[in-house]
């Protein structure tokens, strides 16, 4: 048995976000996810959409005690933009959303949770996807800045962690290459210029951000970040992870934390003729936001090989550079439509993000241990849940956060997805990841002993393993 200390001070909790947790009451608008499950409920999981969550408009206060009990000291979760906005163009505030983000808030403050607030986790404002094309478009990159600063100067006082995206890229993989949100577009040249777009809102967010200049109040991104890995040491495996890496990290990365645009990446682009529209003051916006920390999210590695089969699909992917790769020696999760396990990966990307981005504080903003709902089981006598499968696997993911931390990484906190079981894109509620199980048909929280080991974990700052 050894015994693990974590640097004090260090943050505890969970994330989530406002459209997988919030429910629809009282919402000004809707989102995409809206839009596409009463367009389309059959891409949903069971059918179910965003608006079967945890109802935490109407249950916050009570949500609020369950994560004191089981020790966080700090929460991710986001405004939704079609909940706080009422009208995008004249920046009108929906004043029930100000109400409710303010109560939400200070219930946190005044429990000891320090609130970590994020703008932006995939829901675009269904009128601006369906009038503009969303990020597709460079007026909606401004109008996004705009509901950016409500938000600051309305919670500015209360927030000293900001989040400009989650995740930057799924909406531009989901959107528009690979078919898993809306709009379901499948053309590589605008996702490009999506993404573009979204380090542009980015970037002029940022500095919007320190003009206001408030007081104790950082700002950051999330991303999700993980290393490449290959079959083996052979050359054009190797080539292969140079580009997954160059196309899936550091395009946000370098952009985001480093402020430079790689010119390898500018290359590449030409290279497949997708090179987005560009404006000399933009890329100089760019270059220049500088953030005070990094989340990562971190799920399960991906593995590359070089390409073997030919490609076949008749517009621009990332694939074009490389095969994905199933490790025939991994580890698998029997309960993620089995995710490869990789605790070293955590230890990998810390060493990146030393090595190659200036050791910006960073936190592990989201990790998570899937297992459905059967394999959970049911409560026992006492009414808990046994998902020890869940501990097991975080201890071995902390060992290397540990050790990582032990050599040298800048890293303030870990918060795991997520806090109750939540809504979760497509895939509903089919994956389960919470400390507490929503019931789905009583709305019930039942609490995991996963909890009860935390809570032991986040109040001493260590654990044994
Ligand atoms: C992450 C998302 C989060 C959640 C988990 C399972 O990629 O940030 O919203 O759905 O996956």
């Amino acid at each position: 048995m050894n015994k693990y200390i974590f640097p004090e001070n260090f943050k505890w909790g969970a994330a989530a976000s406002g459209i997988q947790t919030e429910g629809i009451t009282n919402k000004a608008n809707e989102s995409i996810w809206d839009l596409w499950h009463n367009k389309s409920p059959e891409r949903f999981y069971r059918g179910i959409g965003s608006s079967l969550v945890t109802d935490t408009y109407n249950r916050y206060e009570e949500d609020v005690q369950l994560m004191k009990k089981v020790g966080f000291n700090s929460f991710r979760t986001s405004i939704q933009w079609s909940r706080l906005i009422k009208n995008y163009e004249t920046g009108e505030v929906c004043q029930d959303a100000v109400e409710f983000y303010n109560n939400y808030l200070d219930e946190m403050i005044a429990n000891g949770i320090e609130p970590m607030m994020n703008l932006y986790h995939f829901d675009m404002p269904a009128e601006l996807q369906e009038k503009f094309g969303g990020f597709e478009s460079k007026k909606v990159v401004d109008l996004y800045v705009d509901y950016a600063v409500k938000a600051f100067e309305l919670f500015g006082n209360k927030v000293k962690y900001w989040i400009t995206f989650n995740e930057p890229i799924v909406p531009v993989e989901g959107g528009y290459l690979y078919d898993f949100h809306y709009p379901c577009k499948k053309d590589g040249k605008l996702a490009v210029q999506v993404g573009y777009n979204i380090i542009l809102a980015h970037a002029k967010a940022v500095k919007e951000f320190h003009k206001l200049n408030i007081e104790d109040s950082q700002i950051g991104v999330v991303l999700n970040l993980t290393p490449s890995y290959t079959r083996d040491e052979r050359e054009e495996d190797q080539k292969a992870a140079w580009y997954a890496d160059l196309l899936f990290n550091r395009s946000f990365l370098d952009p985001m934390v480093k402020n430079e645009i790689p010119q390898e990446l500018c290359d590449v682009l030409a290279e497949q003729g997708v090179t987005p529209e560009t404006t000399e003051e933009e890329i100089a916006c760019i270059t220049s936001a500088k953030i005070e920390f990094l989340g990562v999210n971190y799920y399960v590695p991906r593995r590359v090989k070089a390409r073997e089969a030919e490609y076949e699909l008749d517009y621009f992917t990332p694939e074009v550079y490389f095969e994905n790769y199933v490790n025939p020696e991994g580890r698998f999760n029997p309960y993620r439509d089995n995710n490869e396990i990789l605790p070293t990966a955590i230890h990998d990307i810390a060493m990146n993000v030393k090595d190659n981005y200036g050791n910006v504080p960073w936190f592990l903003a989201e990790i998570g241990i899937a297992m459905d709902e059967a394999s959970e089981g049911k409560p026992d006598e006492n009414g808990i849940i046994d998902d020890t499968f869940r501990t097991d696997l975080m201890k071995e993911h902390l060992i290397q956060l540990h050790r990582a931390i032990e050599d040298g990484a800048n890293c303030f906190g870990v918060h795991q997805w997520t806090f109750i079981d939540n809504w979760s894109w497509t895939n509903s509620f089919k994956r389960r990841y919470g400390f507490y199980r929503l019931d789905l048909e009583t709305g019930n929280r039942i609490p995991k002993k996963h909890g009860v080991w935390f809570k032991e974990l986040a109040t001493t700052g260590s654990f044994e393993g």
